[in-house]
């Protein structure tokens, strides 16, 4: 057995139970059965792969450091990027923070199980593997009766996105065979990641707290909730005071191997298919401005969801690929996943249609500025 092959890595199909949950919900028996195999195997210092309600998750047990390393390797993760502790009972919260501000039990209160990241006072329990070092630690519960239960069962779990460090994070349980085959023992398949976007991280060490990563709760909903105005991020990839806070957001991310280009009007477009006209090309675009669209050229294929495989395209020769969403929420949810399926079709050029950076569209704009940087 080869190094980086050191597992015939298994699919735990659990989408039947793919969906959110309360706090109160207790975890089915059949559920834990499923997932008995994964249980175990993070219990044994493995790690393993699953569904959340934003992205999959690459989950080993918090407390194991030999575990932790092992994601660190699968990855290729720099050192210095510090894992989010992933929760399933409020009660658990103050085993792996200290000093825990008022505001933080308010917003979890609110928001979770839910995808919001709070950056708190760490204790001295957690290994240093998971935190980088830092006297912080980023907890969430994340909002997926799959995820909840393995915490319940095996947690509490670090898990950082279940890519390659670098790629898209994952949003079906295919992109994390495709990244990381025989380095894990188990894949959960939750389906499609609900949100397709990784939770929002907000700093409470500081004040006012600070966004260092906008995701899956906009800021404004934070501001309108608390009556705080919120500290500034700033989504430039080479923004200093960010980049010593959340480290994990001075590397180039969610990257798709074509060039990524974002443009703005139906205009913009029909100039587009002047220059790129073929398959080499594909454009995510609202169905509204793609109405719009009055291009010379009428030969396109146009898609309104991502396929599982890319072999499921068979009309694409010469044309250009046009992925159309209904609303921000199907443009943020599909994303990633069409990132990685230009990528199995040799696309080289990504066009895809800016959105307003406020409100839903902040997280959607951060991750399309960070993935076209370095281009
Ligand atoms: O939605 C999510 O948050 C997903 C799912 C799997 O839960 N997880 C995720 O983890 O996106 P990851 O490791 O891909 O991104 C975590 C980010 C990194 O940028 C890291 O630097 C930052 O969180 N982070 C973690 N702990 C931190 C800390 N103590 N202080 C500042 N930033 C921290
Ligand atoms: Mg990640």
């Amino acid at each position: 057995m080869s190094k980086s092959n050191q597992f015939d890595t298994k699919i735990i199909q659990a989408q039947d139970f793919a969906r959110g949950v309360s706090f109160e919900e207790k975890a089915e028996p059949v559920l834990i059965d499923l997932l008995g195999p994964a249980i175990k195997a993070i219990k044994e210092g493995e790690i393993v792969a699953f569904p959340t309600e934003t992205v999959y998750g690459l989950g080993a047990s918090a407390f194991q450091s030999q575990a932790i390393k092992k994601i660190y390797a699968a990855k290729g993760r720099p050192q210095d990027n510090p894992l989010i502790v992933h929760l399933a009972d409020l009660n658990d919260l103050e085993k792996l923070a200290r000093d825990i501000p008022d505001l933080a039990y308010k917003l979890f209160n609110e928001f979770a199980p839910g995808p919001l990241t709070l950056i708190l006072k760490r204790q001295t329990i957690i290994p240093n593997e998971v935190t980088a070092g830092l006297d912080t630690v980023g907890i969430r519960f994340p909002n997926s009766l799959i995820s909840r239960t393995l915490i319940q069962e095996a947690g509490p779990l670090v898990a950082p996105s279940a890519n390659l460090s670098g790629k898209p994070s994952p949003t079906r349980a295919k992109h994390v065979y495709d990244d990381l085959y025989g380095k894990l023992p188990y894949i959960i398949d939750g389906g499609s990641s609900d949100i397709g976007l990784e939770s929002t991280i907000l700093d409470l060490t500081v004040y006012p707290p600070q966004i260092l990563r906008p995701g899956g709760i906009s800021k404004k909903l934070l501001e309108e909730f608390l009556d705080i105005e919120l500290g500034n991020y700033s989504s430039k990839p080479d923004a200093p005071d960010l980049e010593a806070k959340a480290p994990g957001m001075k590397y180039r991310h969610y990257a798709p191997q074509a060039k990524l280009d974002t443009f703005t009007s139906a205009k913009d477009l029909e100039n587009l298919f002047k220059i790129h006209n073929s398959d080499s090309l594909a454009v995510i675009v609202s169905e509204k401005t793609w109405q719009d669209c009055k291009p010379v050229n009428s030969d396109f294929l146009v898609l309104n969801t991502i396929p599982n495989q890319s072999e499921e395209v068979q009309l694409h020769e010469g044309k250009p690929l046009i992925i159309t969403y209904s609303d921000l929420d199907q443009a943020s949810h599909d994303l990633f996943a069409a990132f990685r399926f230009f990528d199995d079709l040799s696309i080289q050029y990504i066009y895809v249609q800016a959105a307003q950076d406020q409100g839903k569209g902040e997280a959607f704009m951060n991750r399309l500025n960070k993935a076209k940087s370095d281009k």
